[in-house]
């Protein structure tokens, strides 16, 4: 994995293709590792993860302590909800006491946006080798997240080889709650990196028109796109139209924890207009695949007759699929040749 060269990962926008094909073509191999008898691989023996989960995660934050087992690591969780933040211990001494018990990689999940980067610039300041892996913050980022819906779309279409040109040339739709969500966000990166073109749908409450221009500047802080030819981004308010001629469907949860304005006037309505249905999938393609990161909301953002039914749903395949992508993150930041 020489050319290798990110010491965290915060967020997908400085990724290279070369970047998504050597996680991928790594996903590819710990998928390929056999489903039953002993897994463990000796990869990361002795190594030290430390999940650090300020906000709830189901699969996220199971998904990366499995990954990192499989991978023969040691791993801490912490819990916010029984640790001394009620005391008044701040995120970044937590990080810092992680740290002292040696641990090599922090994976972060809080709802400040930024709060990983800052973690990553503190400690590349004080000299600490320690990675910082952004398991999601705020409304910036998740970027396992974007990597293995990338990963399963990439399946999906070339099963052979799912690679990042898997994606070329592709249309996927991203139907929901946009302004609220990290994972949308990771995904615009990451599909536009590999050559796809994104049709966003949602009510302009959830939906601001500048998301058409998220991937046309370049990343910030960087003067130049590490992306050659990125995909395009548009928004298409009609779900009708959005829906047609795409090749796969995103869905993105109602994020009624991050709503405090009232931005739609109530879930019945928003399942009204944009929930996913067989009756609305007759709008597409033939069997186009659907995504959806979970947390479902049932019968809201698609229906639980869709989400259940495997020949459209991939929500299941996305869950499997977060393993060994989180273990290819997990060994390139343990792999060394970072800047
Ligand atoms: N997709 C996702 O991040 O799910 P969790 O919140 O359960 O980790």
């Amino acid at each position: 994995m020489s050319n290798w060269n990110h010491k965290h990962i915060i967020d997908l926008s400085t990724f290279s293709v070369r970047d998504y094909e050597t996680i991928l073509e790594l996903a590819n191999r710990f998928k390929a590792l056999p489903q039953k008898g002993p897994r463990k691989l000796p990869a990361l023996q002795g190594k030290l993860i430390a999940n650090l989960f300020f906000e709830p995660s189901t699969r996220t934050r199971s998904s990366f302590e499995l990954a990192a087992k499989r991978l023969s690591a040691d791993v801490l969780n912490f819990s916010a909800n029984i640790s001394s933040l009620s005391k008044g211990e701040t995120p970044l001494d937590t990080a810092l006491t992680y740290i002292s018990m040696g641990a090599d990689i922090l994976i972060v999940r809080h709802e400040s946006t930024n709060l990983p980067s800052e973690l990553a610039s503190y400690l590349d300041k004080s000299g600490e080798e320690t990675s910082i892996l952004n398991a999601g913050d705020g409304l910036h980022s998740h970027p396992s997240q974007g990597l293995l819906d990338l990963f399963t779309l990439a399946r999906y279409f070339n099963p052979e080889k799912p690679l990042p040109n898997a994606l070329s040339n592709k249309k996927i739709a991203i139907i929901g709650d946009i302004l609220h969500s990290r994972v949308a966000r990771s995904n615009l990166w990451a599909l536009t990196g590999c050559g796809a073109d994104v049709i966003l749908c949602g009510p302009p409450s959830l939906l601001p028109e500048d998301f058409e221009n998220f991937v046309k500047e370049p990343p910030p802080g960087q003067t130049i796109d590490p992306i050659n030819k990125r995909g395009k981004v548009l928004i298409n308010r009609s779900l009708k139209d959005a829906l047609e001629d795409i090749d796969a469907i995103m869905t993105l949860r109602i994020q009624k924890e991050r709503m405090n304005n009232n931005l739609i006037s109530s879930l019945e309505r928003y399942k009204q207009d944009y929930e996913i249905n067989h009756q609305r999938l007759k709008w597409c393609k033939k069997n186009v695949p659907i995504l959806h990161p979970g947390p479902v909301n049932r019968d809201i953002e698609m229906s639980g007759e869709i989400l259940d039914d495997k020949s459209y749903s991939l929500v299941r395949e996305q869950v499997e699929n977060s393993i060994p992508i989180r273990m290819a993150l997990l060994y390139l930041l343990s792999s060394k040749k970072q800047t």
